[in-house]
């Protein structure tokens, strides 16, 4: 058993064949795939596909790229659509100094707006944060609530600091990359317990894929690569962070419960 907890199911690159790679996931022993909004559009078809397949549940929120769409407006859209039964995080949410499509006081606005909501509401949040740790942080300083850092990318000099706020580590397929010796002494010393597995598909693409388009089932490479950099099993990787989804995410999965 195995959950994806960071997918974009709704994109163009699956129009294709969405079905099918929907269903391979299924084969392929995922109980539970998370899809991620990162605009209101991608929001609306994120629970609709939560709406058509028992296994797959919602994040809803607007991605720092798009900050500057964030209006009284759109976060009361938000509100509405994060009542539904089947969303589970408000996602993906942060900061992007990389590509710094957003004046960053912009992106820290929308981003402190859609922690404000989730706090609200009582869910956790899905955060995508590049070249941008530092403020994360600093914005994530006394907000009372839990979520997860998703694709990190941060060095493990960093990393006390995001267990110490209570966050999970979301780690993708550039573990499996061959020169991705840093990403994978992060992955050896999170605890087992903040661990979860992801994809963020279509992109980041493990390896032996790379260069493809990516999809849910090949989130066991992604468990694989962790399992080897922890010499642990993947069953073991796959198991904890399983249970890490679903504790975090209030997921219900055949034979587990949610709390
Ligand atoms: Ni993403």
């Amino acid at each position: 058993m195995m959950v994806d907890t960071h997918t974009h199911l709704d994109f163009a690159e699956f129009d294709a064949d969405r079905e099918t790679v929907i269903a391979r996931a299924r084969l392929a022993g995922l109980a539970a795939i998370v899809n991620v909004g990162a605009d209101l559009e991608s929001s609306r078809a994120s629970i609709a596909l939560a709406e058509q397949y028992d296994f797959i549940y919602a994040a809803v929120g607007i991605h720092p790229h798009d900050a500057c769409t964030v209006t009284p407006q759109v976060l009361e859209e938000l509100r509405a659509l994060a009542r539904h039964p089947k969303v589970v995080a408000v996602g993906e949410i942060g900061l992007d100094y990389y590509r710094d499509l957003s004046p960053r006081p912009v992106q820290r606005q929308a981003f402190a707006d859609q922690l404000a909501l989730a706090a609200e509401l009582g869910l956790p949040v899905i955060i995508h944060s590049r070249d941008a740790l530092e403020d994360t942080l600093s914005v994530l300083q006394g907000w009372r609530g839990t979520g997860v850092l998703h694709s990190y990318s941060g060095g493990p000099e960093r990393l006390e600091k995001v267990l110490a706020l209570g966050f999970f580590i979301g780690i993708s397929g550039p573990v499996t990359f061959p020169n991705a010796h840093r990403l994978r002494s992060v992955a050896a010393v999170v605890p087992l317990d903040r661990l979860l597995i992801e994809t963020d598909c279509p992109y980041l693409t493990p390896e032996p894929y790379r260069g493809r388009r990516n999809e849910p089932t090949y989130v066991w490479y992604v468990a694989g690569a962790v399992a080897r950099a922890r010499g642990m099993s993947a069953e073991t990787i796959a198991q904890a962070t399983t249970e890490n989804a679903v504790r975090l995410l209030g997921l219900k999965l055949p034979g587990t419960r949610p709390e």
